[in-house]
């Protein structure tokens, strides 16, 4: 498993193949990583906070770095 595929399957369909579609995904690995934790405990995130809070709770620690690390390559 790595943060390309795991992009693919369960990122990509929101928000597009580059980041770029309906609320755009774009920063550093650490930035990235901060708001999907954020979407945890509460400390960040917007009106449709809950979807990503359920969607990041799917995921293991290592899953949020490789993907941070993905999105971070756009
Ligand atoms: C927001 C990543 C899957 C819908 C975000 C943000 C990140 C992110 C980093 C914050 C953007 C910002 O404020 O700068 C991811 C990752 C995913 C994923 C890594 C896969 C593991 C999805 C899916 C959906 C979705 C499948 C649709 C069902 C949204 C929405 C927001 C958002 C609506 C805005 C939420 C808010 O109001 O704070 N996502 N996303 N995401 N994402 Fe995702």
């Amino acid at each position: 498993e790595d943060g390309a595929s795991l992009y693919k399957e369960r990122c990509a369909g929101c928000h597009g193949a580059d980041g770029a579609k309906s609320t755009p995904v774009k920063g550093t690995s650490q930035e990235i990583e901060k708001k999907l934790k954020g979407y945890l405990d509460g400390s960040y995130g917007g009106t449709k906070k809950a979807v990503m809070a359920g969607i990041v709770k799917k995921l293991s620690d290592e899953q949020i770095k490789l993907v941070s690390a993905h999105i971070a390559t756009f």
